[in-house]
């Protein structure tokens, strides 16, 4: 028996050394499992920062968008029925050449393809205009 004991001792010292070690090692593993989805969750608000820089800081602008983005969006963002996209500076040039006041009364009473404030009875002649106003600051 005297012979095992350093044996023993060895072993409970290997098996406590494993013990030992394997605990901090599977804390490391949680800790970064633990990280990842904070270093992944804070990777989105890098990449969503510049939507609220995009965004404009003009409270008028920024509830233009907000109306732009409620549904003159369906036809404009997608060009349909030439219906100018917003940031085509070359589409926007000559309208917005028009004035800003005569853009809002044609998104107001409608023209060609775009019926009158879009189709949105609902929304009134100024988010129309905010919208308009959003429209020709970003495509200009
Ligand atoms: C159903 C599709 C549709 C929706 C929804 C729509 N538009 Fe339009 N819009 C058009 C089309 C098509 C034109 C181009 C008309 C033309 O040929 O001159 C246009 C043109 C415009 C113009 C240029 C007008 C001019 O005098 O040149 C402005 C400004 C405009 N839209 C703003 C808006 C705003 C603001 C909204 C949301 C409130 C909106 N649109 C929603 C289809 C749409």
């Amino acid at each position: 028996m005297k012979r095992f004991l350093p044996l023993l001792t060895l072993g409970l010292v290997f098996l406590g050394g494993c013990g030992l070690e394997k605990p901090p090692a599977k804390l490391a593993e949680e800790i970064a499992k633990a990280d990842k989805p904070k270093t992944e969750a804070a990777a989105p608000a890098p990449a969503a920062a510049p939507a609220p820089a995009a965004a404009p800081t003009d409270p008028i602008l920024a509830a233009g968008k907000t109306v732009y983005d409620g549904g003159c969006n369906a036809c404009h963002d997608a060009g349909m029925m030439n219906a100018p996209k917003p940031g085509d500076k070359v589409t926007w040039a000559p309208r917005i050449a028009k004035g800003e006041e005569t853009l809002v009364k044609n998104s107001i009473n409608g023209i060609l393809g775009m019926p009158a404030k879009g189709g949105n009875a609902a929304l009134t002649d100024e988010q129309i205009t905010n919208a308009v106003k959003y429209l020709i600051s970003i495509s200009k």
